[in-house]
């Protein structure tokens, strides 16, 4: 394989990847969502939860429900998420670095392990930034929606959890995804310390956050599908290479 893997903390990389990726790619053929515990590892979980809890107490959040998506009209309801956006290269959120580029690392090799290199017939040209998020507790929550519905880019969406010693019976905050083609079953997510997940942005599955009653932390990337996207910007006269919340997906509060 020619995919070239960050130097990575304290695993053994490669062969963890690898392993990851086999079940990213079957899982996404056969249920089109999977979750991947212990993904960073107790210390790097726990250091990218310090960052995301110092730029929460900084104050660099804002209110990310009744969100414009100037494609999308994507709307979260009252009593959302707040949500700054990160690149990663801040020097305040290194192992938000490190958890990018591991998802990238994955995205990419997935990609190149499926069968016809092309996961999902996806091209990934890109990504977002990372949106990190929080629920501040007292039934914040985020209402059954599509992240994609109209084809602006997004194929993957990666969340990140962030939650130590969550209990969903007291503190609320399951992930709750009704996957089309699954009749009534759904898959119930706990929003756990160092689990990752992943899935189709698209129609395929519609989503909500059940209203949480402690803090909880999560972070997302989307990346796009290079056809799909270039489509979206051209419709739009954006500009493809403006990534996260200067193109498509800008997202601004609508009290
Ligand atoms: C589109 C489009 C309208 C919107 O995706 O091409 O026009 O913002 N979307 O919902
Ligand atoms: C979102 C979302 C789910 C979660 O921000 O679009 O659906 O579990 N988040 O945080
Ligand atoms: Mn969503």
């Amino acid at each position: 394989s020619n995919v070239v893997l960050p130097p990575f903390l304290h695993r053994d990389n490669r062969g963890f990847i690898e392993e990851i990726c086999k079940n990213v790619v079957s899982d996404m053929d056969a249920y089109g969502v999977c979750v991947v515990d212990d993904f960073l590892g107790a210390e790097t979980g726990l250091a990218v939860l310090d960052e995301v809890k110092r730029l929460y107490s900084r104050g660099d959040f804002r209110d990310g429900q009744l969100v414009t998506n100037l494609i999308t009209s994507d709307l979260k309801t009252i009593e959302g998420d707040k949500i700054t956006w990160v690149d990663g290269k801040e020097c305040e959120c290194k192992n938000i670095g490190l958890l990018i580029s591991q998802v990238d690392s994955i995205i990419v090799h997935a990609n190149k392990m499926s069968d016809n290199g092309k996961m999902g017939d996806y091209v990934i040209s890109g990504r977002t930034k990372a949106m990190v998020a929080c629920y501040p507790g007292s039934g914040s929550h985020y209402v059954k929606h599509v992240d994609n519905p109209n084809r602006d880019g997004r194929c993957i969406t990666a969340i990140y959890y962030l939650n130590l010693n969550w209990d969903v019976k007291e503190h609320g905050g399951l992930l709750r995804i009704f996957p089309e083609g699954w009749s009534d079953q759904v898959a119930n997510i706990e929003p756990l310390f160092d689990r990752i997940l992943f899935f189709w942005s698209d129609r395929r599955n519609p989503h909500e956050v059940q209203p949480a009653h402690q803090t909880r932390y999560a972070i997302t990337l989307w990346y796009f599908d290079a056809a799909e996207r270039e489509e979206a910007c051209r419709r739009h006269n954006i500009d493809g290479k403006t990534k996260g919340k200067g193109a498509v997906l800008k997202k601004k509060s609508v009290k």
